[in-house]
């Protein structure tokens, strides 16, 4: 059975006192073996990822991930943050291709790539965003618009390569939103996603690649997204901005891991 993890995408929020509160309520409620079976991992922004590392460690279940890195390697281009120097000061993840980085910023489905291949050359584990608008679900054919994104930024990586990939569907309908997708809407293009995978890679890369939903998950409606099959846990924004709702999220996928509990038997 894959495992299940719970991504937080803080974007730009929190100054260094609020950031630092929240890393140490979050460190402190998810010791390290507080979920077995669930990848952690909080992007918070890369001003805190150096800041983060001693708040997580040691003992912590938590890893660190980036919101972002360079679409180039190294040099003179003033104000970017390379690949290279994120994994230098202990980072684990990034998250690559987010609507907003696309909407505000103008990346490409070729220029995430760019920064995927970056990303996995640097031992950066991309957490890969892809996801419709509105008007593209409302047309018809966003299972063919989200599979395309995977194909035209990820498609030219290896199978081996493509192993260390997390895909994260978030449709831009439902970030921000407070109205998230239905679990049986996020488990349909989840599932296509798997297939597009499976007809690349493989049925075995297909079977273990993590497929996250991202949109509006708060810790009162995730339990029917972690019971959908190819449903493999969260990318979460505003709800990991909050420790309490953040852990909450964790204890849920545990839960959704450790399976319906067993009821012992009364003694005779
Ligand atoms: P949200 O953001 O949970 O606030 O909708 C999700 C995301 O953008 O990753």
């Amino acid at each position: 059975m894959r495992r299940k993890m719970i991504a937080g995408n803080w974007k730009m929020n929190k100054t260094l006192p609020e950031a630092t509160a929240l890393l140490t309520a979050i460190a402190e409620g998810l010791p390290a073996d507080a979920a077995p079976g669930v990848a952690v991992v909080v992007c918070p922004p890369a001003l805190y990822l150096v800041p983060a590392l001693p708040l997580l460690r040691p003992g912590s279940a938590v890893l660190l991930g980036a919101q972002n890195c360079a679409q180039q390697a190294a040099g003179a281009y003033t104000g970017e943050i390379s690949a290279a120097m994120l994994h230098s000061v202990g980072v684990t993840y990034v998250v690559l291709g987010h609507s907003e980085r696309r909407h505000y910023f103008g990346e490409t489905n070729a220029l995430v790539a760019e920064k995927v291949r970056l990303a996995l050359t640097n031992k950066l584990l991309p957490i890969f965003c892809c996801g419709e608008s509105a008007a593209v679900r409302a047309h018809g054919d966003y299972l063919g618009f989200v599979k395309t994104q995977l194909s035209e930024s990820l498609f030219h990586l290896s199978a081996e390569a493509f192993g260390n990939v997390v895909v994260a569907y978030e449709p831009l309908w439902a970030i921000g939103s407070g109205k998230p997708a239905t679990a049986a809407q996020a488990q349909q293009v989840h599932a296509a996603l798997r297939q597009h995978i499976a007809q690349r890679y493989g049925a075995a890369v297909a079977a273990a690649t993590l497929i996250l939903y991202g949109g509006s998950i708060t810790p009162s409606d995730v339990d029917p997204f972690l019971c959908e099959p190819d449903i493999d846990g969260a990318l979460v924004g505003g709800a990991s901005l909050h420790a309490r709702e953040f852990i909450a999220l964790v204890r849920a996928a545990q839960r959704a891991v450790a399976g319906p509990a067993v009821v012992a038997a009364p003694v005779a």
